[in-house]
């Protein structure tokens, strides 16, 4: 089977940590490159913390771009009470070997898509930032995108930063409103997806016993990456949310969800930032997006995860 050309644009994040892990480790997938945008942190740390995520993995030959260092129209909203001081804490992370590679993360998106001789799949674990300048900069790349596959939004769980708004929507939803309305094929994994694919219990222990240095610093990011989520929600274990949607490109058979319209309130008083889907298509809108609400088997889905990142090399073998 031919690998799908992926693009990863993330913000990390331990939970995007993961995902860009689980990418590389999966042999379903070739990685073109990660491209990175403010989120969870400022830019120049998403970006040496997306270097460190390659070189860990032991594909330190995965170019990252370095993308937006702001939304569209707002201010950065970095959440170091989530995802501690550095963005990926729970871990004693080795200086990144190199710096980005040249070029805009905006520039490599257009670039890459335009001449790839496959229709190229985009992962957007952040703040849709970069993909809406791509979007506006080029719109023929849409013509070359397979999919888009985003985590973010929720509508029967709410938000995880408002009661209406999740967090990757909330930062930047005049680009999240742009991606939907760009007329290519969406996936969403929002907060009604991973919120139904918690991880297992002590899963972080199950991965350091492995020994490798790639699964010890999973196991002490999931440690960490866990302790906010569990004393907010009361629960004894988080869903890894980015890693999830990853997981929905790879086995979309553990997954339910339902093609419907999509939007975004940007201007909301309450509500900005909010994903209004209309599930039950009651508006007439045409459809724009598979809404993804639920996941069949949580257990057999981080199974899955697991063995595809004891694949990667790990660092010193690039
Ligand atoms: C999303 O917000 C970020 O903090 C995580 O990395 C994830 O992309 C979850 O709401
Ligand atoms: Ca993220």
């Amino acid at each position: 089977m031919p690998k799908t050309p992926v693009i990863i644009d993330t913000d990390p994040g331990q939970d995007d940590a993961f995902a860009i892990l689980l990418a590389l480790g999966a042999p379903e997938l070739e990685v073109l490159g990660l491209t990175t945008v403010a989120g969870n942190m400022g830019l120049a740390q998403t970006t040496d913390n997306a270097r460190r995520i390659v070189e860990l993995a032991g594909r330190g030959a995965v170019p990252v771009h370095a993308g937006s260092d702001r939304p569209l129209l707002r201010a950065p909203r970095p959440v170091p009470e989530i995802h501690g001081e550095t963005g990926i804490d729970g871990w004693d992370w080795a200086l990144a070997k190199q710096g980005p590679a040249e070029g805009h993360a905006v520039d490599f998106i257009v670039r890459s898509v335009l001449a790839h001789p496959a229709p190229v799949t985009l992962i957007v674990l952040g703040p849709q930032t970069n993909i809406a300048l791509a979007l506006r900069r080029e719109p023929r790349i849409a013509d070359n995108i397979a999919r888009i596959v985003f985590m973010g939004g929720g509508y029967f769980e709410g938000g995880n930063m408002s009661p209406a708004a999740e967090y990757n929507i909330l930062v930047d939803p005049e680009a999240a409103r742009i991606v939907l309305g760009a007329g290519i094929p969406v996936t969403a994994v929002p907060l009604d997806c991973t919120h139904a694919a918690p991880a297992p219990v002590n899963w972080s222990a199950e991965l350091e016993a492995e020994g490798t240095e790639v699964m010890r610093a999973c196991g002490g990011m999931m440690r960490f990456f866990e302790r906010y989520g569990n004393a907010k929600y009361g629960t004894q274990s988080r869903p890894l949310h980015d890693a999830v949607a990853v997981g929905a490109l790879l086995w979309p058979e553990l997954f339910t969800g339902r093609l419907c319209p999509v939007d975004v309130e940007c201007a909301g008083e309450l509500t900005t930032g909010m994903t209004v889907v209309d599930w039950l298509r009651q508006t007439g809108k045409p459809d724009n997006c598979l809404w993804l609400n639920g996941c069949h088997d949580p257990a057999e889905l981080y199974r899955r995860m697991k063995t595809a990142l004891m694949q990667l090399p790990g660092r010193g073998r690039d």
